[in-house]
């Protein structure tokens, strides 16, 4: 994965791209940036980061529907900063809206790097919209809240 110019990084970045406030949301998966998950360039591959984010976003979505979902959409991806082997992974989310059948989940993906302490960076955010479905395969109503 390639970093994005530092135009994309929010406004509140800080020194070394660490952005000035906290996750929001639920942390649903941490896990660590292996050598196997690295592009031909040596940082880590983004298809790996969005499938990490997608399982993260699968997670909370099949909480609110209490049930199998199905992801149909990604929207509004960006890559703020690139992700290296050693990294540990943090991906947060929370249910952005939910539809009859369909609910967004915006996901945040974090990483804390070896010598950073305990301080997080934000590396991609994005939305992902999936669809509750049924043993049937067809998209379920979401029951209220
Ligand atoms: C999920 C699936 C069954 C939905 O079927 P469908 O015929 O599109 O069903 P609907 O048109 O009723 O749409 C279902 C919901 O998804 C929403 N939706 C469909 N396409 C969407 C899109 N591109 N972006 C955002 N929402 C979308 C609809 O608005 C609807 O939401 P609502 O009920 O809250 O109003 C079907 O698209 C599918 O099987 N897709 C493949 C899913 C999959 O394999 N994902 C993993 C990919 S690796």
């Amino acid at each position: 994965m390639t970093a994005g110019p530092d135009k994309d990084v929010p406004a509140s970045s800080g020194p070394g791209g660490a952005v000035a406030r906290e996750p929001e949301g639920d942390l649903a998966i941490r896990t660590l940036a292996m050598p196997a998950d690295t592009n031909p360039f040596g940082d880590i591959f983004g298809g790996w980061l969005l499938s990490q984010m997608d399982i993260a976003g699968g997670i909370i979505a099949g909480q609110r529907a209490d049930g199998r979902v199905a992801t149909v959409a990604v929207e509004a991806m960006k890559f703020h900063k690139p992700v290296f082997v050693g990294d540990v992974l943090c991906c947060y989310g929370h249910v952005l809206r939910t539809g009859r059948t369909s609910i967004a989940v915006e996901v945040e993906a974090w990483v804390l790097r070896r010598g950073a302490g305990a301080s997080r960076t934000l590396v991609t955010e994005g939305v992902f919209t999936y669809v509750s479905m049924g043993d049937d395969r067809q998209p379920k109503p979401v029951a209220p809240e």
